[in-house]
Parts: C-alpha cells; structure tokens; sequence
C-alpha cells in the first residue's frame, strides 16, 4: 500500500479474484499486492472484525498481527478461531507498529495509549483504521492533519453510529450541502432504556436489564450522563458544520432523571421522550446539546427503538436526510470497520473539507417541558407562574393528572418557546419554593421548526 493506491482494481485471474493494481509504482508496494492488516484489540469489535474478514474472504486482504493484552486468555475465546494461523499474536505492540502491515485497526477504545501508538503507525506510513469515538473527537483533527502530511488515510466511519454510515453518507453523499443542522440519536444504550420506559418499565429496572443485556456498563455514567453522545456529535459537527468543537464545552443533561411520570405526560402531549444530540452553526457559533427532550410522535426521532440509532440532517439544497440502524454492537460495527478498510485497500480517498475551531453554546430557543413535585398548597401555581414571567417566560400549558397523593404531586407546565438559560433562571428560583419536594425537571420540547438563539 502506498499514497498511489488510487490505482488498486480488482480483477479476476484464473477464476480466483485478486487486487492487482495499474500503476508500476503500486505495483512495486512492499506487500506485493497483498494488503496486510494488524488488529489493535480483540474485544467485542475487534473479534466480529475478524469474523468479518475470515468468512468473507476478501482476496488481497490478509490480517497479519493480532494485539491484545494477555494474549493466552484471548487465543482461547470462541472467535480466535476466526483469526488465520499464519497471523502473530502479540503482547508487543512494536510486533507491529515495526513490522510491514499497511493498514492498522484500532479497536481498543480510550486516549492513552492509543493515541501515541496511532500516531507511531502514521508517522510510520501506516493506514488507520479506526471506531474509536473518544480520540477522534478529542484529537481527530490533528490526527487527520498528520495523516495528511505523511499520506496516509486516517478512517473513523465506525466511530459514530457503529453499522449506520452515517460519517460516508455525510462526507460523500451530503458534501455538497450546506448543512444547517444535525439532530439525532447516536446511544443506543440510552435508546434503549428510555424506549422501554415508554412502555411503563421504570429508569432502575430497565438499566440493570441493559447492564445483563451487555448494552450498559456497570458505570453507566458515559451513556447515561451524556458523554458518549457528545463526543459523536463532536464529531458529526464537524463533519457537517465544518465546526471544531470541544467536546468538555457541549452541554450536556442525565437521563437518569427521566421518570415514569414523564412518559405520561409526554404522551399527552403526543409526544415522546429520546436522548438527542443535537447542533447547528449560527452565524460563528455552533448551539449544542445532548439531553434527554420530548420528540413529537409524528418525527422521525420517536420511531426508533430499541439499540437502534438515527440522525436526521437538514442541508439548505437537499432538506432532511435520515440515516438509521444497529448503532452498535460487534457484527454491525465490524461491517463498518471492513468497510472502511476496503475502501483505504482501493485508495478510495473520503471527501475532506476544512474544519475551522468554533466557539459552542448549549442555547437553544425552544419550548419547554416543566415537572414539579410538590407538596400541594394553595398560591404554587401562581408563584410558579410568576417565576416564570419574571424572567419573561410564557406559559403554554399546565396538566395535571388525577390519582396522586396533594402531598407529592406532580404536575407540568410546558412554556411558549424561550431561551434555555431564561428558563435555567427562573427553574432555579423555582427550585427554591418550600413546596418542591424535589429538584423540578426541565426538558427542551424539540419542535420541527426551532431555533438556535
Ligand atoms: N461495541 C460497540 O458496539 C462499538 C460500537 C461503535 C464503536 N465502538 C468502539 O470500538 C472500540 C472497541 O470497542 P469494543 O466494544 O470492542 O471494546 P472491548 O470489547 O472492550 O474490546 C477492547 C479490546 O482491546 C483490549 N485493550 C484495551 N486497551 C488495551 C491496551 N491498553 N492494551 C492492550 N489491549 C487493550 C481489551 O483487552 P481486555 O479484554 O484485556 O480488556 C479488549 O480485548 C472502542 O473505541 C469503542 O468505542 C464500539
């Protein structure tokens, strides 16, 4: 493999399918013709990668290294049955960042060290494959820059949306779009949970299901808080909006307070609740949010179910465009992995535009979603009333179902659009009357029509 692989073909030889290439200079590639592929990691992902390649059998592609820690206890794992006896297991990543593979897959996950170790790869002419949603959204662009200047291809369409080509459809099919906003939902474990709790299941009861499902760690803090979606819209944002983002500045808000009750009153108002992450450039700056918000029943945001995953983009030429599927898991996220190193093994080089650093927000102009506990007394209606129209807020509804105790009772009010932080102020003064009996929940009602303030 080398920077001209743009001229790699397949053609068939004697009946056996192989890559042969056009050009004297692919030709003369160190591998001869053969594209060797190491693994960096032989979990979830990394095992269904091997699968993939062993029962598919791409002629011209040859998995050469397989790197884990304690290798003993992974040779005996059901799927190393997959990986091909000539390949090397090894403990040692210099086995292959020294050896003569040309495309690395990383499927290890986190920062350290898997950012020095791709960089050695890189610097070493080495392709990198890669679903490792963290580092591309922390250090994706310096990565791309440096896997620009030693001309080689640094690929990543698995990292948002595992099996949905999410990251291929906006670079190649949407480029061409000036993209006005992102919205969608990237957390399949998230989906998961909030989408059995509109059939009546409670927060505690679906998050221990998804912990023995395998969807949830036991820290469920990075799906649950809002920290694995961010990074994807990270990502995303800057796929479509051309904006560099610092994923520590996007707001985020838990799922963990989402109860029961809200679904109820979701549904009253034909709606229903999603995590969605959502962006959009104005002017300079990009809005951005990941949070748990009432999805009309009519979008296509409160379809999905399940694990399933689903971005909706808008451009200015082409409207809305909806990607969905398996966001995660081994087999899914695998097919976009051997996807991406088919495309790097033709030299099919993706459409790259230039990315600028932008300043982010977490404001949106929007309706909003009000729950109160409160200990029912006369005067809290108006004194909440009041909150809100001190600081400029109106109104839009106030419901309230019948069978609850008057000493915790909860109830909704849902305001006419206003800015999240107006209502972040007079929720605060709110939170602060001596009938809340607990700390009141806001959600962002996502409308068709919203907008970024
Ligand atoms: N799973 C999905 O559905 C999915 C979807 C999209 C993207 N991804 C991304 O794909 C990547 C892999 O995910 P996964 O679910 O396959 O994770 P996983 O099951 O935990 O596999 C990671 C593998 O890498 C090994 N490993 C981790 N750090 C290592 C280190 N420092 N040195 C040596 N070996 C190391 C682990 O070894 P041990 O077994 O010893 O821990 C394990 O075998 C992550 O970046 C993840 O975010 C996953």
């Amino acid at each position: 493999m080398c920077g001209a692989a743009l001229c790699n073909v397949w053609i068939t030889e004697n009946g056996r399918e192989t890559m042969a290439t056009k050009s004297k200079k692919v030709a003369a590639k160190k591998n001869d013709g053969v594209v060797k592929v190491a693994l960096l990691g032989f979990g979830t992902v990394g095992s269904s990668v091997a699968k993939v390649l062993a029962q598919s059998k791409f002629a011209g592609i040859e998995l050469t290294h397989v790197y884990n820690r304690s290798v003993a206890r992974k040779k005996e794992s059901a799927a190393a049955k997959f990986v091909p006896a000539t390949a090397k297991w090894t403990e040692n990543i210099d086995d292959v960042l020294k050896s003569n593979v040309d495309v690395v897959i990383e499927l290890m996950g986190g920062l350290n060290p898997t950012e020095g170790w791709l960089k050695k790869a890189i610097t070493s002419g080495k392709h990198v494959v890669t679903a490792n949603k963290q580092l591309i959204a922390y250090k994706g662009v310096s990565l791309q820059r440096l896997a620009a200047q030693n001309n080689v291809q640094l690929v990543y369409n698995a990292a948002v949306a595992g099996g949905v080509p999410v990251i291929p459809g906006m670079k190649q099919g949407l480029g061409g779009d000036r993209m006005q906003r992102i919205s969608g939902i990237v957390n399949g474990t998230c989906n998961y949970i909030l989408s059995r709790m509109e059939t009546g299941a409670d927060y505690a009861t679906v998050l221990k299901d998804a912990q023995q499902l395998g969807y949830a760690e036991a820290n469920p803090s990075a799906d649950v808080d809002g920290f694995d979606a961010r990074a994807k819209l990270c990502i995303l944002s800057r796929i479509a909006l051309h904006a560099d983002l610092n994923p520590d500045e996007v707001a985020t808000q838990t799922i963990s307070s989402v109860e029961a009750v809200d679904f109820m009153y979701a549904k009253e108002l034909n709606c229903t609740i999603r995590q969605i992450s959502r962006a959009q450039l104005e002017g300079t700056v990009v809005h951005a949010r990941v949070a748990p918000m009432l999805v009309p029943m009519d979008s296509p945001l409160a379809w999905s179910h399940g694990t399933q995953n689903m971005v909706v983009t808008s451009g200015l030429y082409g409207g809305d465009v909806v990607f969905s599927g398996h966001g995660a898991g081994g087999e899914p996220t695998a097919v976009a992995v051997v996807s991406d190193l088919l495309a790097v093994a033709q030299g099919a080089k993706s459409v790259e535009l230039p990315v600028r650093k932008r300043q982010v927000t977490g404001e949106f102009m929007a309706p909003h979603y009000l729950r109160f506990v409160v200990d029912d007394k006369p005067g809290i209606v108006s004194s909440i009333a009041g909150a809100l129209a001190k600081v400029g807020a109106n109104i839009d509804s106030l419901l309230q179902k019948p069978g609850y105790p008057k000493h915790k009772l909860p109830f909704v009010v849902t305001t006419e659009p206003c800015l999240t932080s107006t209502i972040e102020k007079a929720m605060h003064a709110i939170g602060k009357l001596d009938c809340m009996l607990e700390k009141p929940m806001t959600l962002q009602m996502l409308v068709a029509d919203d907008t970024a303030e």
